[in-house]
């Protein structure tokens, strides 16, 4: 997979990818990440990116050029299956998109500021829009990280065997059972006996019906799904 990511903050993005299982990912060559700094893109001196909203209003707008130029150069590269603009009006992000997102090859990731972005760069080259929440971030950057670390992870090769994506929280639409490491025995509290039993089919069921209890109490809405 290669990613591209449009943005205003390089710099504010990189440390992420340079540790534990990003890191990996791209040591493994499972992953290309290309940061695009926009105002390499700007064609005023300044090299402003944004300007006044038209008709009015508080809050600055990304220009159209500077993007369009960018990604446009990105497609005269290379064939993209999505380009992707992280906004808080787009699709909330959840572990099945993640899964299948995973999937694909070439992306583009256009990180969002300010008002957000000229409607005519929606309109020109976007083909998915993402949001990691109901909230509002002061930029697309911080949504841009959580979705690739959500999508990276799930490449295959990634994770090793004991780091195995398919027990996560929201694979098959279930909440992750309870985990236990030493001691067996902490202030009082110890491990349930059935996960020191060396009994793995009961242990399985035990993680099964803890892991639906856990879903039924704080996530109702998951088992209706
Ligand atoms: N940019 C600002 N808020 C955002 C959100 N909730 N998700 C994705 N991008 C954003």
């Amino acid at each position: 997979m290669r990613i591209d990511i449009i943005t205003v903050l390089p710099e504010l993005m990189r440390s992420p990818f340079e540790g534990s299982i990003m890191k990996r990912a791209i040591q493994k060559e499972l992953v290309e990440v290309h940061f695009h700094n926009l105002r390499d893109y700007s064609t005023n001196k300044h090299k402003n990116v944004d300007d006044y909203q038209f008709g009015g209003g508080a809050g600055m707008v990304m220009s159209v050029e500077p993007i369009d130029l960018c990604i446009s150069k990105l497609k005269n590269e290379r064939k993209y299956d999505e380009i992707i603009y992280m906004t808080p009006d787009g699709e909330t992000l959840h572990q099945k998109m993640a899964n299948s997102l995973s999937l694909l090859g070439n992306i583009i990731i256009l990180c969002g500021h300010y008002k957000g972005v000229d409607q005519r760069v929606r309109d020109l080259h976007i083909t998915k829009e993402i949001s990691i929440g109901d909230y509002v971030l002061s930029g697309g950057e911080i949504g841009a990280i959580v979705f690739c670390d959500a999508i990276i992870r799930l490449i295959p090769g990634v994770l090793s065997d004991e780091t195995s994506a398919l027990t996560d929280s929201f694979q098959d639409n279930l909440l992750s059972h309870p985990i236990y490491t030493r001691p067996a025995n902490y202030k009082g509290l110890s491990v349930p006996d059935i996960l020191l039993s060396g009994n793995f089919p009961e242990i399985e069921k035990w993680r099964e019906q803890k892991a639906y209890e856990h879903t039924k109490t704080r996530r109702p809405d998951l088992l209706e799904e």
